[in-house]
Protein backbone atom coordinates (compact mmCIF):
# COMPACT_ATOMS: atom_id res chain seq x y z
CA UNK A 1 0.00 0.00 0.00
CA UNK A 2 2.88 2.27 0.76
CA UNK A 3 5.78 2.55 -2.22
CA UNK A 4 8.86 2.28 -0.32
CA UNK A 5 10.87 5.61 -1.07
CA UNK A 6 14.83 5.85 -1.22
CA UNK A 7 16.04 9.36 -1.08
CA UNK A 8 19.53 10.60 -1.83
CA UNK A 9 20.19 13.54 -0.19
CA UNK A 10 23.37 15.43 -1.59
CA UNK A 11 23.47 18.02 1.03
CA UNK A 12 26.16 20.81 -0.55
CA UNK A 13 27.87 18.31 -2.72
CA UNK A 14 28.17 18.41 -7.11
CA UNK A 15 28.15 20.79 -9.36
CA UNK A 16 25.65 20.87 -11.98
CA UNK A 17 27.84 19.05 -14.11
CA UNK A 18 28.69 16.24 -11.34
CA UNK A 19 24.90 15.86 -11.26
CA UNK A 20 24.67 15.10 -14.95
CA UNK A 21 27.20 11.98 -14.77
CA UNK A 22 25.32 10.87 -11.23
CA UNK A 23 21.73 10.46 -12.66
CA UNK A 24 23.31 8.61 -15.59
CA UNK A 25 25.21 6.55 -13.55
CA UNK A 26 22.75 5.96 -11.27
CA UNK A 27 19.84 5.04 -14.25
CA UNK A 28 22.63 2.37 -15.55
CA UNK A 29 22.54 0.44 -12.38
CA UNK A 30 18.73 0.18 -11.47
CA UNK A 31 16.49 -2.16 -13.82
CA UNK A 32 13.01 -1.34 -14.35
CA UNK A 33 11.98 -3.90 -11.79
CA UNK A 34 13.65 -1.81 -9.21
CA UNK A 35 11.52 1.34 -9.72
CA UNK A 36 8.60 -0.93 -9.13
CA UNK A 37 9.27 -1.98 -6.29
CA UNK A 38 11.44 1.38 -4.49
CA UNK A 39 10.25 5.12 -5.76
CA UNK A 40 14.51 6.70 -6.30
CA UNK A 41 14.82 10.36 -6.35
CA UNK A 42 17.75 12.76 -5.67
CA UNK A 43 17.87 15.94 -3.91
CA UNK A 44 21.30 18.00 -5.88
CA UNK A 45 21.74 21.38 -4.69
CA UNK A 46 19.68 23.81 -6.45
CA UNK A 47 22.22 25.15 -9.15
CA UNK A 48 22.16 21.22 -10.50
CA UNK A 49 18.69 20.78 -10.38
CA UNK A 50 18.02 22.07 -13.72
CA UNK A 51 20.81 19.54 -15.09
CA UNK A 52 18.95 17.07 -13.48
CA UNK A 53 15.89 17.39 -14.53
CA UNK A 54 17.15 17.68 -17.82
CA UNK A 55 19.09 14.42 -18.08
CA UNK A 56 15.79 12.43 -16.03
CA UNK A 57 13.59 14.15 -18.76
CA UNK A 58 15.45 13.72 -22.42
CA UNK A 59 16.48 10.12 -20.74
CA UNK A 60 13.17 9.58 -19.88
CA UNK A 61 14.10 8.44 -16.62
CA UNK A 62 11.71 6.71 -13.52
CA UNK A 63 14.18 8.56 -10.77
CA UNK A 64 12.24 11.66 -9.19
CA UNK A 65 13.65 15.14 -8.64
CA UNK A 66 13.77 16.23 -4.55
CA UNK A 67 15.18 20.06 -3.58
CA UNK A 68 16.63 20.08 -0.65
CA UNK A 69 15.12 23.58 0.82
CA UNK A 70 13.03 26.33 0.02
CA UNK A 71 11.22 29.58 1.69
CA UNK A 72 7.55 30.14 2.33
CA UNK A 73 6.93 32.84 0.30
CA UNK A 74 5.60 33.19 -3.39
CA UNK A 75 8.04 35.72 -4.76
CA UNK A 76 9.22 38.86 -2.76
CA UNK A 77 12.13 40.72 -1.40
CA UNK A 78 14.23 37.74 0.02
CA UNK A 79 17.38 37.57 -0.90
CA UNK A 80 19.51 34.36 -1.66
CA UNK A 81 15.96 32.31 -1.07
CA UNK A 82 13.86 30.32 -3.80
CA UNK A 83 10.31 29.39 -3.70
CA UNK A 84 8.30 26.70 -4.03
CA UNK A 85 6.93 27.73 -7.33
CA UNK A 86 10.06 28.06 -8.84
CA UNK A 87 11.12 24.51 -7.59
CA UNK A 88 8.15 23.51 -9.19
CA UNK A 89 8.54 24.99 -12.64
CA UNK A 90 11.46 22.64 -12.65
CA UNK A 91 9.89 19.44 -12.19
CA UNK A 92 10.41 19.42 -8.81
CA UNK A 93 8.66 16.40 -7.09
CA UNK A 94 10.09 16.73 -3.51
CA UNK A 95 11.08 19.23 -1.14
CA UNK A 96 12.92 18.83 2.37
CA UNK A 97 12.11 21.03 5.03
CA UNK A 98 13.38 20.86 8.19
CA UNK A 99 16.62 18.72 8.10
CA UNK A 100 18.39 18.94 10.78
CA UNK A 101 21.23 21.14 8.91
CA UNK A 102 18.74 23.92 8.16
CA UNK A 103 17.91 23.77 11.82
CA UNK A 104 21.16 23.78 13.41
CA UNK A 105 23.13 25.65 11.46
CA UNK A 106 20.21 28.10 9.87
CA UNK A 107 18.01 28.58 12.83
CA UNK A 108 14.92 26.79 11.62
CA UNK A 109 12.00 26.64 13.90
CA UNK A 110 9.52 24.37 13.96
CA UNK A 111 7.16 27.20 12.61
CA UNK A 112 9.48 27.51 9.85
CA UNK A 113 9.29 24.37 9.07
CA UNK A 114 5.32 23.98 9.21
CA UNK A 115 4.86 26.93 6.77
CA UNK A 116 7.44 25.52 4.53
CA UNK A 117 5.55 22.29 4.25
CA UNK A 118 2.17 24.36 3.83
CA UNK A 119 3.84 26.08 1.22
CA UNK A 120 5.42 23.03 -0.59
CA UNK A 121 2.02 21.17 -0.98
CA UNK A 122 0.25 24.86 -2.27
CA UNK A 123 2.94 24.73 -4.92
CA UNK A 124 1.88 21.41 -5.84
CA UNK A 125 4.76 18.89 -4.59
CA UNK A 126 5.31 16.44 -1.83
CA UNK A 127 7.55 17.55 0.98
CA UNK A 128 9.81 15.38 3.05
CA UNK A 129 9.86 16.77 6.34
CA UNK A 130 12.30 15.58 9.16
CA UNK A 131 12.55 15.14 12.65
CA UNK A 132 15.35 14.14 14.86
CA UNK A 133 16.83 14.31 18.46
CA UNK A 134 20.34 15.04 19.36
CA UNK A 135 22.86 12.73 21.33
CA UNK A 136 22.26 15.13 24.17
CA UNK A 137 18.54 14.87 24.13
CA UNK A 138 18.96 11.03 23.39
CA UNK A 139 20.73 10.66 26.65
CA UNK A 140 18.50 12.46 28.86
CA UNK A 141 15.60 10.43 27.42
CA UNK A 142 14.01 13.15 25.49
CA UNK A 143 13.50 11.54 22.06
CA UNK A 144 10.02 11.06 21.88
CA UNK A 145 9.48 14.85 23.61
CA UNK A 146 11.81 16.78 20.99
CA UNK A 147 10.47 14.56 17.94
CA UNK A 148 6.44 14.67 19.06
CA UNK A 149 6.98 18.27 19.17
CA UNK A 150 8.57 18.65 16.21
CA UNK A 151 6.10 16.20 14.22
CA UNK A 152 3.23 17.97 16.30
CA UNK A 153 4.02 21.67 15.31
CA UNK A 154 5.16 20.60 11.48
CA UNK A 155 1.79 19.38 10.94
CA UNK A 156 0.16 21.84 12.41
CA UNK A 157 -3.05 22.78 10.32
CA UNK A 158 -2.38 20.51 7.42
CA UNK A 159 -5.14 18.24 6.26
CA UNK A 160 -5.90 15.00 6.70
CA UNK A 161 -5.52 14.47 2.90
CA UNK A 162 -2.12 16.30 2.69
CA UNK A 163 -0.64 14.28 5.38
CA UNK A 164 -1.58 11.29 3.70
CA UNK A 165 0.84 12.11 0.86
CA UNK A 166 3.48 13.34 3.19
CA UNK A 167 6.80 12.26 3.68
CA UNK A 168 8.66 11.92 7.32
CA UNK A 169 12.24 11.43 7.48
CA UNK A 170 13.12 10.33 11.00
CA UNK A 171 16.98 11.28 11.54
CA UNK A 172 18.56 11.16 14.42
CA UNK A 173 20.88 14.10 14.35
CA UNK A 174 23.98 11.52 16.16
CA UNK A 175 23.47 9.11 13.02
CA UNK A 176 23.94 11.60 10.53
CA UNK A 177 27.55 11.44 8.63
CA UNK A 178 28.82 10.23 11.77
CA UNK A 179 28.69 6.23 10.61
CA UNK A 180 26.82 5.44 13.87
CA UNK A 181 23.45 4.22 12.71
CA UNK A 182 20.14 3.56 15.01
CA UNK A 183 20.18 -0.17 15.45
CA UNK A 184 17.61 -1.33 13.16
CA UNK A 185 15.17 -1.97 16.09
CA UNK A 186 15.53 1.56 17.44
CA UNK A 187 15.00 3.36 14.37
CA UNK A 188 12.27 0.91 13.78
CA UNK A 189 10.84 1.78 17.40
CA UNK A 190 11.18 5.84 16.69
CA UNK A 191 8.86 5.48 13.26
CA UNK A 192 6.28 3.57 14.71
CA UNK A 193 6.15 6.42 16.87
CA UNK A 194 5.86 9.09 14.41
CA UNK A 195 3.46 7.24 12.61
CA UNK A 196 1.18 6.75 16.41
CA UNK A 197 1.73 10.62 16.61
CA UNK A 198 0.34 10.97 13.25
CA UNK A 199 -2.19 8.78 13.64
CA UNK A 200 -3.71 10.45 16.88
CA UNK A 201 -3.65 14.13 14.76
CA UNK A 202 -5.05 12.87 11.55
CA UNK A 203 -6.03 9.37 11.96
CA UNK A 204 -6.31 6.92 8.98
CA UNK A 205 -3.93 9.30 7.34
CA UNK A 206 -1.00 7.36 9.63
CA UNK A 207 -1.25 4.75 7.18
CA UNK A 208 -0.52 6.45 4.11
CA UNK A 209 2.18 8.63 5.72
CA UNK A 210 5.95 7.53 4.52
CA UNK A 211 8.27 7.44 7.19
CA UNK A 212 11.88 7.57 6.10
CA UNK A 213 14.89 6.33 8.36
CA UNK A 214 17.70 8.60 7.49
CA UNK A 215 21.50 8.74 9.08
CA UNK A 216 24.29 6.50 8.33
CA UNK A 217 22.24 4.40 5.45
CA UNK A 218 24.40 1.97 3.93
CA UNK A 219 24.28 -0.88 1.42
CA UNK A 220 25.25 -3.39 4.36
CA UNK A 221 22.65 -1.72 7.16
CA UNK A 222 19.55 -1.10 4.82
CA UNK A 223 17.49 -4.40 4.33
CA UNK A 224 17.96 -5.20 8.67
CA UNK A 225 15.80 -1.28 8.64
CA UNK A 226 13.84 -1.96 5.47
CA UNK A 227 12.38 -4.97 7.56
CA UNK A 228 11.00 -3.14 10.15
CA UNK A 229 6.97 -2.34 9.34
CA UNK A 230 6.99 1.72 9.98
CA UNK A 231 10.10 2.15 7.71
CA UNK A 232 8.78 2.94 4.52
CA UNK A 233 12.41 3.48 3.00
CA UNK A 234 15.71 5.67 3.40
CA UNK A 235 16.73 9.62 3.32
CA UNK A 236 20.67 9.20 2.47
CA UNK A 237 23.01 11.77 2.77
CA UNK A 238 26.63 10.76 2.29
CA UNK A 239 26.22 6.86 0.51
CA UNK A 240 24.19 8.70 -1.91
CA UNK A 241 27.19 10.61 -3.42
CA UNK A 242 28.26 7.08 -4.55
CA UNK A 243 25.62 5.59 -7.76
CA UNK A 244 27.07 2.12 -6.86
CA UNK A 245 26.40 2.31 -3.16
CA UNK A 246 23.24 4.52 -3.59
CA UNK A 247 21.90 2.15 -6.07
CA UNK A 248 22.51 -1.13 -4.03
CA UNK A 249 20.53 0.64 -1.38
CA UNK A 250 18.07 1.15 -3.69
CA UNK A 251 18.45 -2.50 -4.46
CA UNK A 252 18.28 -3.26 -0.62
CA UNK A 253 16.32 -6.83 -0.75
CA UNK A 254 19.15 -8.32 -3.19
P1 LIG B 1 24.25 10.52 6.18
O1 LIG B 1 23.60 9.40 5.40
O2 LIG B 1 25.47 11.05 5.50
O3 LIG B 1 24.43 10.17 7.61
O4 LIG B 1 23.21 11.74 6.14
C1 LIG B 1 21.90 11.52 6.52
C2 LIG B 1 21.10 12.72 6.19
O5 LIG B 1 21.22 13.75 6.81
C3 LIG B 1 20.15 12.63 5.06
O6 LIG B 1 19.33 13.73 4.99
Amino acid sequence: MRKDLIAGNWKMHSTHLDAIQMVQKLSYRLDPGDYERVEVVVCPPFTALRSAQTVIESDNLQIGLGAQHCFYEEQGAYTGEVSPQMLAKLSVDYVIAGHSERRQVFGETDEDVNKKVKAIFAAGMTPIMCCGETEEEREEEMTEAKVGSQVRLGLQGLTADQVAKLVIAYEPIWAIGTGKTASADDAGDMCTFVRNMVAEQFGEAADSVRVLYGGSVKPGNIAGLMAKRDIDGALVGGASLDPDSFASIVRYWM
